[in-house]
């Protein structure tokens, strides 16, 4: 089966992009499930119910979220109404919401979706792993799940190759988030499980993380907060990877990062989908 994540949708040109193009890609790349990250959908800090919503229209199966869950504090409230949107995994006990669930693909296939976050340097969170350990024994691939998916919503590169490195053969995809930066390190593991570091933003490239740069960069030299942080509003660069699983096994047939559109525009990943086997 065929999965695409795309990585946080930054404010209103993130949104639209992902709007725009996201059901010609699911069309025409025959694409049966789809998660997008909307932690900084809403302006930059948050989602809304609306946007939540927009972004299902669009085609989104699950909407993942980070640290900006509840930025927007009617996150707190509505997402105990929406089934397909889920907050990081491994916060306290009575957090609003879920963290991981069990979804319907259009092929008629189950997929594990989790959204752990990392430890290090993003607070104070319960560990992921031996919460990430305790899900995949209760739903094992190809046991309780076609395929798994984490969206591992972290800051440093070792915490998300340590996890790569341990769930490997025993997850479709795992994806990092939060950099809104993309590594050029997507890859297939060795023992079948698709990987990046992290994503990227589906935002404007022009900017300091989707944000106009003249905040940022006021506060780097000022250490004065002078404004609020708004998105740029150029065009958005959709990034994400896209995975092709082998339904025996449910581990990674092929894959590859996607950049499309915007800035940083690259053809690799276009590339990479058209070569893909045709479906039957
Ligand atoms: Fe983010
Ligand atoms: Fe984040």
């Amino acid at each position: 089966m065929r999965i695409l994540f795309l990585g946080d949708v930054v404010g209103r040109s993130g949104r639209n992009a992902v709007i725009d193009h996201l059901p010609r890609l699911i069309e025409r790349y025959k694409l049966d499930f789809v998660i997008v990250n909307g932690e900084n959908s809403a302006g930059g800090f948050g989602i809304t119910e609306a946007i939540y919503l927009d972004l299902i229209d669009a085609g989104a199966d699950v909407v993942t979220t980070g640290n900006h869950a509840f930025d927007q504090k009617e996150a707190l409230v509505f997402i105990e109404r929406h089934d397909r949107m889920l907050r990081p995994l491994n916060m306290p006990v009575g957090t609003p919401g879920k963290g991981v669930g069990l979804f319907k693909a259009r092929n008629g296939a189950e997929v594990l979706v989790m959204n752990p976050i990392g430890q290090v340097f993003m607070g104070e969170y319960d560990g992921p792993f031996v919460q990430i350990e305790r899900e995949l024994l209760a739903c094992p691939l190809k046991h309780g799940a076609d395929a798994i998916v984490i969206d591992f919503h972290a800051e440093a590169t070792s915490e998300k190759q340590a996890l790569g490195q341990l769930v490997d053969g025993r997850v479709s995809l795992v994806v990092g988030t939060h950099t809104h930066t993309p590594t050029s390190d997507d890859r297939i593991l060795p023992k079948g499980t698709a990987y990046q570091s992290d994503v990227g933003m589906c935002g404007d490239y022009n900017s300091v993380l989707g944000m106009d740069p003249t905040e940022p960069i006021s506060r780097f030299l000022t250490r004065i907060p002078r404004s609020r942080f708004e998105p740029a509003g150029g065009p958005a660069t959709l990034c994400g990877m896209a995975v092709e699983t082998d339904d025996a096994t449910g581990l990674a047939k092929s894959a590859g990062a996607l950049r499309l559109g915007g800035t940083l525009s690259e053809q690799k990943l276009v590339f990479w989908l058209e070569s893909a086997p045709p479906r039957s």
